[in-house]
């Protein structure tokens, strides 16, 4: 019997390299070793505000986007979140056994609710209940979570080994998957920043979907420093980052990138990057365009991916609910 991986993304219309290096292409990875459950989590999106009409179509761009990356509904149930009730009907029952205590710690919360003060509301507050129950229905072994994620996942465990204590066995209790290092990229014009589809800076952020031209442009202004050897130095931080990027993309190791940039200069560096970033995006963009334009192919897939995660769920709730007491 292969470990069951659960993972969820938000449905937003610009995903980033940093979220292809960090989750999407790990997901693709998995998918061999393990039995998949990947989920566009656009019931967590609506914590922040959004466009009805746009969040509906970001949520198929999402999930055509997930395939065009490589996610094969042959090896992995891919579905949308809200169309499972047991989600937030779980939710409800966890957070009645989660003491405020433990939620107020969340670190997320805090950034999030600092960040957007005029819509703190109370789903945001909330979020880590929404994502337990996303974990816990499904008997998950295995999350695959960058940092930013594991205080959220300590709070499933902590609520899943307190309701199997308190009213009987119910959830696996799920461990952390730490994927691989170094896929933490930086922004291109403030490499002291993470990557973020959020900002609102021209050169921040190269997206999945962006032109060459887009791509080359932002390279181009990449910030580098005025040094002028071309080494793996994380203090000379804008190099780094664009060596970074061209490591994970061009699958050569440290040295041989040193080797190729010996004596070179920035220009070549960022040409470079530009032509293996271009390369391997172009394969996605193409496969996304196809799948974006086959409504009927999208949806059969989301649906196969619905029902085999829902006769899951509906077992996991079921027994939840029972077993607190509810009819
Ligand atoms: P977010 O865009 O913050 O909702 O993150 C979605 C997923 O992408 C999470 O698993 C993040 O850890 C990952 N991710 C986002 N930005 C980056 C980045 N700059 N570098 C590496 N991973 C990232
Ligand atoms: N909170 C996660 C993020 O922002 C998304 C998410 C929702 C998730 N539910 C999940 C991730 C369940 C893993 C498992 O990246």
């Amino acid at each position: 019997m292969k470990q069951r991986v659960f993972s969820g993304i938000q449905p937003t219309g610009k995903v980033t390299i940093g979220n292809y290096l960090g989750a999407i292409k790990n997901w693709v990875e998995l998918q061999e070793h393990y039995e998949n459950i990947f989920c566009v989590v656009n019931s967590h999106a609506i914590t922040t505000k959004q466009d009805p009409q746009i969040l509906k179509q970001h949520t198929y761009d999402m999930a055509a986007l997930l395939l065009a990356c490589g996610i094969d509904p042959a090896q992995s149930s891919l579905f949308i979140q809200s169309e499972i009730d047991a989600h937030p009907a779980l939710a409800w029952i966890l957070n009645c056994n989660i003491p405020m205590g433990e939620m107020e710690r969340m670190t997320q919360f805090k950034d999030k609710a600092q960040k957007n003060p005029k819509n703190i509301n109370v789903g945001l507050f909330d979020y880590p209940a929404l994502m337990a129950s996303d974990i816990l229905l499904y008997q998950t072994d295995l999350v695959p979570v960058g940092e930013d994620q594991k205080q959220h996942l300590e709070l499933a465990r902590n609520v899943a080994q307190r309701f199997n204590r308190d009213f009987g066995e119910c959830f696996k209790i799920p461990e952390p998957l730490i994927t691989k290092l170094g896929a933490r990229i930086m922004g291109l014009d403030d490499p002291t920043s993470k990557m973020s589809k959020s900002s609102k800076a021209q050169n921040h952020a190269i997206f999945l979907l962006d032109s060459p031209e887009e791509i080359e442009k932002k390279f181009k202004k990449a910030t580098t420093d005025s040094q002028t050897s071309i080494v793996f130095d994380p203090e000379r931080k804008g190099v780094y980052n664009l060596l970074c990027i061209y490591e994970i993309f061009s699958k050569k190791t440290r040295d041989e990138i040193e080797e190729e940039f010996r004596d070179q200069g920035y220009g070549l560096l960022k040409r470079r990057i530009t032509e293996v970033v271009v390369e391997t995006l172009e394969p996605i963009q193409r496969e996304y365009t196809k799948i974006r334009s086959d409504e009927k192919y999208l949806l059969e897939v989301l649906n196969q991916g619905k029902e085999k995660a829902q006769s899951i769920a509906d077992q996991t709730y079921k027994k939840a609910k029972t077993l607190v007491g509810l009819i």
